[in-house]
């Protein structure tokens, strides 16, 4: 278990929805008492920082909706798709274990590919068939210039996903800093009817960001990884020190001072503009930025790394 369980039962009490027709039936029901529906979307390899999500959405709302799902059109046909973690009977007990106002999590929509990509779905872009979503302007760089498919495949899912559930407020995690700017203008452009929620990044002890891909990981690597975050406080502290507006080029200077490390490959390391994600020249305060890195670490046993993402925003 990852979340701070005290106890669980034996049988969890959350109705999983496996169809379209059904969550929309659920929902039904809380329209019709004037329930407000808080929802979490996810692939599920459930953590603490879902936890957070999930026990804001029990504060926040009358009903809590969680989906796992992972969402082959995100993914290249190169990418983790089949190797991604899949525990859904430890995230269903941590679901249930979940409490917040005396509430619980009401249900879990879990479907199947089919019913989320009624014409199927392959990760091959050009064979894709059907309706897709992209978010021009925010998810060409960064994570979109090393995964160009990816946020097409993450607001076309999501799309789908808040088309199904209509949430009142709709729940996702600053680590995905990206990601979060992607929906955040998916929902005005496309005028859908929810308040997107961001909450901060939930770290483990040595501050690297939890994740579910963290799984592919040992504790020595996931140790030696912690500089990532030590690396963005680093940037952090210079940019506070300096009481002013801020090259950006200094602040990347002393960041990679403790990045550099030699088996770790840094993908980017990039300081932006918190709501365009352009890239900024220098930190101005009042405007602020987005710092975000990626990089990849190597796998115990294995040739493959494992890409970790995580960011820090300066004010
Ligand atoms: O952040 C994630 O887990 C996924 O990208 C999301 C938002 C559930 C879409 O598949």
């Amino acid at each position: 278990m990852r979340c701070d369980e005290k106890s669980h039962s034996m049988t969890p009490q959350i109705k999983i929805l496996r169809t379209v027709s059904q969550v929309r039936q659920w929902r039904l029901e809380c329209l019709l008492k004037q329930q407000k529906v808080g929802f979490v979307p996810t692939m599920g390899a459930l953590h603490k920082g879902h936890c957070s999500l999930a026990t804001q959405s029990l504060k926040d709302n009358d009903k809590s909706i969680v989906s796992i799902f992972v969402n082959p059109s995100q993914f290249a046909p190169h990418e983790d798709l089949d190797a991604y973690p899949r525990t859904v009977d430890d995230d269903l007990r941590i679901l249930d274990s979940l409490n917040a106002d005396g509430k619980k999590i009401d249900a879990l929509f879990l479907p199947k590919i089919s019913e989320m990509y009624p014409n199927g779905i392959t990760t091959e872009v050009s064979q894709q068939r059907g309706a897709f979503v992209s978010v021009k302007g925010c998810s060409e760089q960064l994570e979109g210039s090393i995964r160009p498919q990816f946020f097409r495949g993450v607001a076309t899912v999501v799309t789908k996903l808040l088309n199904v559930v209509q949430p009142t407020n709709v729940y996702f995690g600053q680590k995905d800093a990206q990601q979060c700017v992607v929906i955040k203008n998916l929902v005005k452009d496309l005028l859908i009817d929810t308040n997107v929620v961001v909450l901060p990044t939930m770290r483990e002890e040595n501050g690297l960001a939890m994740s579910s891909r963290n799984a592919y990981l040992s504790q020595e690597t996931k140790d030696r990884s912690s500089i990532i975050y030590k690396s963005l406080k680093r940037g952090e502290d210079y940019y506070s020190k300096a009481k002013g507006t801020v090259p950006s080029k200094d602040i990347i200077d002393v960041m990679n001072e403790t990045l550099q490390h030699e088996d770790f490959e840094v993908e980017y390391l990039s300081i932006s503009h918190p709501d365009t994600l352009e890239d900024l020249e220098a930190v101005e305060p009042g405007v602020g930025a987005i710092i975000s890195t990626a990089v990849r670490v190597p796998r115990e046993n294995s040739t493959e790394k494992t890409r970790l993402i995580d960011n820090i925003v300066l004010h």
